[in-house]
């Protein structure tokens, strides 16, 4: 699949590498691209403009910070239209630490802003509950994880389905939660990281429901 991931920092780096590992086309959109392709260390993919990667590719991943994320991807919106959108994207105030302290949006959620600002697009928020790492490597945690999927389209939902099958998530650790809405809930989680840190220490960690 042609797939576009706007933003290059952990979880947009590490979603290229492992999504161009799978045979993948990655094409990564910064706002730099000549200094991001000096930098770049990872797989063989692209380097465009954050607009170039958005217009020529199929699927597109927003891994931008979720407090700026509604100008950025919005600003996109001619390139996004009739093209899905997975949001990874958490939109938090910081700590001190840079940690995450409160939710930008209460009652509401990026996600939801995105698919209000962008009609003609099928959001899919996704992947928010956990750190970069296991995004990619499902099966590094001791606890089978969980990605909950969050959106109105379900043609969008089942494309994420299938990029999440290739980076080795079993079906059964997917769960759809339903509607874009659900994504407030999701979105809601992350402010259980500093917690968990503090309590745990940093290491790979997925929120993840017991049954
Ligand atoms: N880190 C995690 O484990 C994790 C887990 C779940 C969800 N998330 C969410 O995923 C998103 C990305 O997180 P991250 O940890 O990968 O962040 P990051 O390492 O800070 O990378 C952010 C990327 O966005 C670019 N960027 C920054 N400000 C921008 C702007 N105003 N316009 C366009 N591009 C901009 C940066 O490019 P430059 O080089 O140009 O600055 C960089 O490539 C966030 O919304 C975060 O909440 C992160």
């Amino acid at each position: 699949m042609k797939i576009g991931i706007l933003g290059a920092g952990r979880v947009g780096g590490t979603l290229a590498n492992a999504l161009a590992a799978k045979g993948h086309d990655i094409t990564v959109g910064h706002r730099d691209p000549q200094a991001a392709r000096a930098k770049w260390q990872g797989a063989a993919v692209r380097h465009a403009s954050l607009v170039d990667a958005a217009a020529s590719t199929n699927l597109v991943i927003n891994a931008l910070p979720g407090d700026t994320a509604l100008v950025s991807v919005t600003a996109l919106a001619a390139s996004l239209a009739g093209k899905t959108l997975l949001d990874v994207s958490n939109a938090t105030t910081r700590l001190p630490n840079g940690l995450p302290g409160g939710l930008l949006y209460p009652g509401d959620s990026v996600a939801e802003r995105l698919q209000a600002a962008l009609s003609e697009t099928r959001v899919v928020k996704a992947l928010n509950t956990m750190i970069f790492s296991v995004m990619v490597a499902p099966r590094s945690v001791a606890t089978p994880p969980q990605a909950f999927l969050s959106g109105n389209d379900e043609a969008a939902k089942a494309q994420v389905q299938a990029l999440l099958l290739d980076l080795d998530w079993s079906a059964e650790w997917i769960i759809d939660l339903g509607g874009i809405e659900t994504a407030r809930a999701t979105e809601a989680l992350i402010l259980m990281v500093p917690h968990l840190i503090k309590a745990k220490g940093f290491k790979p960690f997925a929120l993840t429901a017991a049954y």
